[in-house]
């Protein structure tokens, strides 16, 4: 099975699909995917603004999907939303680390109950629906061994982290003793169209893409020597449809990562090459040096021997793609007035 961009179509054509946090950056791709494949699509977010949420994300297929306007601490609209649904796309979540630290009893209750609240409203009025949760690859904390697998320990820096690790846990639970079919799909710094560029709480590449695209300076934390497996969104689909597609998914957690790791310094300087500006090098802040990883190095060996799932769009070719898509919307994703004149 590999994921060619027309494998999902046969699939999902008429499936009803459920994506919480789809006005976000993954689940607005995934939502557009999903329209595309033929899929009966709602959205279920509540535009929080302390996440990534837009409303324009979905502006080309608003009329094509139900968009239900509601928060994952509300059980009933669960309730409601989980019932005749084929897939569920668990991507609703407060999504900054910084901001789990100074406001941590919030991330607890977007991040772990409310995955509790989908859980539960799929056991009771949906047991049969297909659940994928999204979670990341910072559960683990800093790098005992590498490469890292879904084996390695977690021993996460910060709250939200943390939080992610126990609600993946919720997911797998939920999956062994009720019978469900639920899935974890591990991701790591993603980027591409639809993402938050104007807040650096919401990944540090899609916020340098936002400076790189304002003509603006990148500022990168000391030497920038840690390495990261960048992923562009559209390969994190694909893997997230395999694994919505394909029951030998079930019950498992699959880091969805690109192959190869660049450093931070590499990733500013390909983002100037592709769209502009220039890199400089600034002390790390006290409180980001805290929580930071340090070299993230990852295998994908998991998922690409499960689902047959490979990443295929490259860093350059993804930023490409990237600056493509914000060039003509970018009033709807940079403040107004944040561009310099170029
Ligand atoms: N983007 C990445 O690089 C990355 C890496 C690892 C894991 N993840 C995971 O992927 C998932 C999606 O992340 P993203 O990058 O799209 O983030 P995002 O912030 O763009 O999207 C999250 C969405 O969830 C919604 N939301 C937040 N709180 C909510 C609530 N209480 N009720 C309903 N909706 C709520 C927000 O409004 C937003 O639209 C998250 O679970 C995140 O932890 C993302």
């Amino acid at each position: 099975m590999n994921n060619t961009l027309n494998n999902s179509q046969p699939q999902l054509a008429g499936k009803r699909v459920l994506i919480t946090g789809g006005l976000g950056f993954i689940g607005s791709n995934l939502a557009e995917r999903c329209v595309a494949d033929g899929a009966d699509v709602a959205v279920y977010d509540c535009l929080d603004p302390h996440s990534g949420g837009n409303i324009y994300n979905v502006h080309e297929i608003e009329n094509d999907i139900d968009i239900i306007v509601s928060d994952v601490r509300n059980l009933d609209d669960l309730c409601q939303a989980v019932r005749q649904k084929d897939i569920v796309f668990n991507c609703a979540a407060h999504t900054s680390h910084s901001q789990s630290m100074t406001d941590p009893l919030a991330d607890i209750d977007v991040n772990c109950r409310g995955t509790i609240n989908l859980l539960e409203a799929a056991r009771r009025f949906n047991p049969d629906v297909k659940i994928v949760h999204v979670g990341t690859s910072t559960q683990m904390g800093r790098m005992i061994h590498s490469e890292a697998d879904e084996t390695h320990p977690e021993f996460p820096t910060d709250i939200y982290s943390a939080n992610k690790s126990v609600s993946e846990k919720y997911v797998l639970i939920y999956g062994n003793a009720y019978g469900m079919r639920t899935t974890v799909v591990r991701l790591a710094n993603n980027f591409g169209p639809r993402s938050n560029i104007r807040n650096p709480n919401f990944g540090f590449i899609n916020y340098f893409i936002g400076l790189a695209l304002s003509g603006r300076n990148l500022t990168v934390f000391g030497d920038g020597g840690q390495l990261r497996n960048a992923s562009y969104v559209g390969d994190t689909v694909d893997a997230l449809l395999l694994a919505a597609l394909n029951d030998a998914a079930n019950g498992e957690a699959l880091f969805a990562v690109a192959d190869t790791q660049c450093n931070v310094a590499e990733i500013a300087r390909s983002i100037c090459e592709c769209i502009g500006g220039d890199v400089q090098f600034v002390e790390w802040p006290k409180e980001r040096e805290a929580i930071e990883v340090g070299d993230a190095i990852i295998s994908n060996e998991k998922i690409k021997r499960l689902l047959g799932w490979s990443p295929r769009v490259s860093m350059s070719e993804g930023m490409r793609r990237t600056q493509e898509f914000f060039r003509p919307h970018l009033e709807h994703y940079i403040e107004p007035g944040a561009a310099k004149a170029a």
